[in-house]
């Protein structure tokens, strides 16, 4: 199957990152490659592009996007984005212009059935971004504590019917694993009341976004990882970051709005005498929507959230 994800508020990312002939960039999130092309095409023939991204078969595509390139002007490292220090250090890199974060899962992970990331296809329970990580979703599933099941599917699926959804899995799997994801489906359709599952989209969307999200530890690195980035950017280089969960947006937001901020004396002091001084300035007044016609053209992108930053 074609390795094809469209890439999200391309023209937004672009401008924000404005990045031109002889920049530096960063893809922590590289995927199929969609916004790596663009930017490549910007930057060259002087700048480069490190992409990163967990999945091997993510990288694998995106070379084969990436091949009329020269190689001197991108180079692909499968990694996590939380190890950037070290990632960036080993590329003997500095003075970064754009980072982009582009968050979650491609349509290609959730398309290609084997991976077990979609309700849709019947699969064993895996949804490991990077396939020798030893946690799948079948252990989430299996060997979590109810208690631990109701907060995950209830913080990071926003269920309402998370404690419904967590006794029914405990309850099943006393009789036997569950092994696939449509066992999962069947469990999710019979915990949720009827009149509720007729209303809204799958009933089990929310639950297995939720334990995608568990297996692969997305929303905990992401503060230290919008820092470490902040980082290693130049004076005038931009941050970037489309996000797809409230709990995504939340991070970036905090974190820009964090070490925007002058001074950090306590309320009431007449004059500050803590010297700090912000570190970044929000260049995106309101977090960036996509078009309507975007929305119509890549359903997908409809939860997308762009914010970003520039360094000073
Ligand atoms: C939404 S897709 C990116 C799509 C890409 N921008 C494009 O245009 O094709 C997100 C990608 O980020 C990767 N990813 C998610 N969390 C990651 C992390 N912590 N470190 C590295 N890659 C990660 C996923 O494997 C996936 O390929």
């Amino acid at each position: 199957m074609e390795y094809f994800h469209k890439p999200v508020l391309l023209a937004e990312v672009l401008k924000y990152l404005s990045c031109t002939n002889g920049s530096t960039v960063i893809d922590c999130t590289l995927g199929g490659a969609g916004h790596a092309e663009a930017i490549i095409d910007l930057i060259m023939p002087k700048g480069f592009l490190l992409g990163i991204d967990l999945d091997i078969a993510a990288l694998n595509a995106a070379r084969v996007r990436l091949a009329r390139f020269s190689q001197q002007n991108f180079s692909l490292v499968q990694g996590n984005f939380k190890d950037l220090d070290r990632i960036l250090t080993d590329a003997g890199l500095y003075a970064i212009d754009g980072i982009l974060f582009d968050l979650g899962v491609s349509s290609t992970q959730f398309d290609r059935a084997e991976r077990g990331f979609s309700y849709r296809y019947d699969a064993p329970l895996d949804m490991r971004m990077d396939q020798s990580q030893n946690l799948t979703a079948a252990d989430v599933v299996n060997t979590y504590s109810k208690e631990e099941l109701a907060r995950v599917i209830k913080e990071y699926g926003e269920e309402r019917w998370a404690g419904r959804v967590a006794a029914l899995i405990v309850r099943t799997r006393q009789n036997r694993p569950i092994r696939t994801t449509f066992e999962l489906v069947d469990i999710i359709k019979n915990a949720i009341p009827a009149a509720a599952r007729r209303r809204g989209g799958h009933p089990a969307k929310q639950t297995f976004q939720a334990i995608r999200i568990e297996v692969n530890g997305e929303i905990r690195v992401l503060d230290q990882s919008f820092r470490d980035a902040i980082k290693w950017l130049k004076p005038g280089g931009r941050l970037v970051v489309i996000s797809y969960h409230s709990l995504e947006d939340r991070a970036a937001k905090n974190v820009i709005s964090d070490l925007s901020r002058g001074c950090i004396c306590p309320p009431g002091l007449p004059v500050c005498n803590c010297g700090h001084k912000p570190e970044v300035k929000p260049i995106t007044k309101k977090v960036v929507r996509p078009t309507p016609s975007e929305i119509a053209d890549n359903p997908r992108a409809e939860s997308a959230r762009l914010r970003a930053a520039e360094k000073l």
